[in-house]
């Protein structure tokens, strides 16, 4: 049976009907046929997760450390979580009440949406944001109201366009920073509008923080740095910062991540989690630990590379006729404006996979103000991206 006639059939949940197929899959799943396929449309780093990280996975199970763990997650990465915390991002969270494990930020995202919103309740979502935003607000019963970030500016915030869309109902406002799908970041002051906002009508600020280390600050843009809305004042008590290992050490596929949050937050987080997931996988904790204990050059060295690749990315997809991208300043993502191409940007997709054997997401995939974009992804290597961008270019120019 497929999953279709499943839906038809009536036997799975009308929740899980409500939910759509993301754009992002359906290129996904068109790539597998093609064997030659370059793939500029995945969000996931290249790199192999570093050896320190896997060795000590490697001795946690051969130390016989494979047993559950308490649900909030083992204390010493808490507390590993904390320092990291106080230290980088300058706002203390107190390890044994204010953090949760959880198994990656997308388990971040879920559980914090199930510990701060009923069903009917409504979520400010970005527009463009990344699609899986509009599927957790769903999934939890609760209404996905998208704002518009301003295109003019670099994707900002505008208060006045939020304020339209407040209502009784509106609980929360997830923001990510730096961004997928623009690779754009949010500056300190837009942040500051953003925590007024939020303060004004009572909202939780669900903030998805994943890119927080790729930043690219250069001659133009010197004071680029990250900047957790929890660290603005009056701020961390409404605030949920979601963090993960996925993209900062390449180890997407251990699923590990946090929540750090007030301590009436968390103790609802410990609750959920305990019913959905009893703990996260001990190994991928050990990990994780050693990921935030050991020698952090790797992260260095990554950023260093995506670096080359964004500039090699930008410059080339500005070559291509019908194609203007800015310059991205966060997160490995290329966001070519494709509205001189005359093409819709799922038919421009399409094209490009079926002709130049490359894969990119539609900006549709990631709301309406994403259309007439592309997403590349540019977690490939200088190679690879080199010859997709030179495919493209062949059957555009
Ligand atoms: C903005 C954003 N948040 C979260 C995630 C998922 O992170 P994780 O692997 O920790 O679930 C992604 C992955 O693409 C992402 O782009």
């Amino acid at each position: 049976m497929t999953v279709s006639e499943i839906k038809t059939s009536g036997l799975a949940s009308k929740r899980s009907e409500k939910l759509g197929v993301s754009g992002i899959r359906l290129i996904f799943e068109n790539a597998q046929r093609i064997p030659d396929v370059i793939r500029l449309e995945f969000g996931e780093p290249d790199f192999d997760t570093p050896q320190n990280i896997k060795d000590a996975a490697i001795r946690a199970i051969l130390a016989g450390k494979t047993k559950y763990t308490s649900s909030a997650g083992m204390p010493e990465l808490r507390n590993a979580i904390s320092k990291k915390l106080e230290q980088e991002n300058r706002i203390f969270y107190d390890p044994a009440k204010e953090i949760i494990v959880s198994a990656g930020a997308t388990s971040g995202i879920n559980l914090s949406l199930l510990a701060t919103v009923d069903e009917g309740d409504e979520v400010l979502v970005p527009n463009p944001g990344w699609a899986t935003y509009v599927y957790a607000v769903t999934l939890v019963g609760a209404r996905p109201v998208l704002y518009n970030l301003d295109p003019a500016s670099g994707y900002s915030f505008r208060r006045e366009i939020a304020e339209t869309l407040v209502t009784k109902r509106t609980k929360a406002i997830l923001i990510n920073t730096p961004s997928n799908p623009m690779g754009t970041v949010c500056s300190k002051e837009n942040l500051q509008e953003i925590a007024e906002f939020a303060q004004d009508h009572n909202l939780m600020v669900l903030s998805d923080e994943v890119y927080e280390k790729f930043l690219y600050a250069d001659s133009r843009n010197s004071d680029l740095r990250h900047t957790s809305i929890a660290n603005l004042p009056e701020m961390k008590d409404r605030t949920l910062t979601i963090n993960s290992f996925s993209k900062t050490y390449a180890m997407t596929g251990w699923r590990i991540g946090y929540v750090a949050a007030n301590e009436q937050i968390v103790q609802a987080l410990i609750k959920i989690l305990t019913a959905a997931n009893s703990c996260i996988s001990t190994i991928s904790q050990f990990a994780a630990l050693e990921a935030l204990n050991g020698p952090q050059d790797s992260i260095k060295q990554m950023i260093e590379t995506y670096r080359k690749r964004r500039d090699l990315t930008v410059s080339r997809l500005n070559e291509i006729q019908g194609f203007s991208c800015p310059m991205p300043t966060g997160a490995f993502y290329a966001f070519p404006d494709i509205s001189r191409t005359g093409l819709n940007s799922f038919d421009l997709a399409m094209k490009i996979l079926d002709q130049a054997h490359v894969a990119t997401v539609p900006g549709s995939a990631f709301g309406s103000l994403g259309e007439n974009h592309l997403r590349i992804a540019y977690a490939n290597s200088l190679e690879n991206i080199g010859l997709g961008l030179d495919k493209i270019s062949k059957i555009m120019n």
